[in-house]
């Protein structure tokens, strides 16, 4: 299959760093428009700076009225990658109300209303790339609200391809990946994640940005892919 996304729009939200960044990039070099969204909208302008045929744009994905407004000044675009996400993760009871909407809103409620909003206006070979994550399939103490929104994730993509046929709707779940998020941990702390994974998984290893880039590139140009969603997780689910 031709990697190619010439003249195409694909608007990133959650597009200025890390994993986002990342997919912005390479769908960039493969020809692409990119629109690069993020609440920052100062962030999202520089991080499109350094990109070839790229714009920022302001994008809370927790406030409707901001990809409403998005949506009107876009028009139309061909394709859709949200990577946002707020994680919340404390035992069930120490939960803030507050904080389980946020984390719902980025993960869940924002993709839906991306959907809303965009949808009318996308072409029948349009394409949306949300993100879920492994935590969805393996529970663990005071990953709840993670999981669970991963989980919705997973659902909403079989949902929405269905309803929005023939644009396609798919999901990736990343296992542990080196995307920058996990920068900000103590050095021995990453080190000893980092390495406990490894151990356990099959792939041994933890994933990279370019594992995660290569699966969202496919999925943008894979036409006959919907529904779906592409566990890159190096075997975690079954360690
Ligand atoms: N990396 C991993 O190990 C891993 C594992 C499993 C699943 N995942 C999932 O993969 C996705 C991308 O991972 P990542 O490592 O790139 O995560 P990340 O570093 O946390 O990046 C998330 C992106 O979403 C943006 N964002 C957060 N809230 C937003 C909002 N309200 N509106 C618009 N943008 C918002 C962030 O921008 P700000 O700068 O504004 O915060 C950031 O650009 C996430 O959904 C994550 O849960 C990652």
């Amino acid at each position: 299959m031709a990697q190619t996304l010439d003249g195409q729009t694909v608007l990133v939200v959650g597009g200025a760093k890390n994993l986002g960044l990342a997919i912005a990039t390479r769908a960039a070099e493969l020809g692409a428009h990119v629109v690069i969204g993020a609440r920052d909208g100062d962030a999202a302008v520089t991080a499109a700076a350094g990109l070839e045929n790229a714009r920022g744009i302001s994008i809370d994905i927790t406030d409707e009225s901001s990809i409403a407004a998005a949506a009107a000044e876009l028009g139309g675009v061909d394709h859709i990658v949200a990577t946002a996400a707020a994680h919340h993760n404390v035992p069930v009871t120490a939960l803030d109300h507050d904080k389980v909407v946020t984390a719902f809103e980025a993960k869940v409620i924002g993709p839906l209303m991306l959907a809303k909003h965009f949808a009318p206006a996308m072409p029948a070979t349009g394409s949306i790339v949300l993100f879920s994550g492994v935590a969805a399939w393996k529970p663990a103490p005071g990953k709840a609200i993670m999981g669970i929104t991963n989980g919705a994730v997973s659902f909403a993509v079989s949902h929405l391809a269905k309803e929005l046929a023939p644009i396609r709707v798919n999901a990736i779940s990343p296992g542990i990946i080196d995307s920058g998020t996990w920068d900000g941990m103590p050095e021995s702390d990453r080190a000893a994640l980092f390495d406990g994974v490894a151990g356990s998984i099959p792939a041994r290893r933890v994933g990279t940005t370019a594992d995660i880039v290569d699966a969202a590139t496919w999925l943008l140009t894979a036409g006959f892919v919907s529904g779906e969603t592409i566990h890159v997780e190096g075997g975690a689910r079954s360690a």
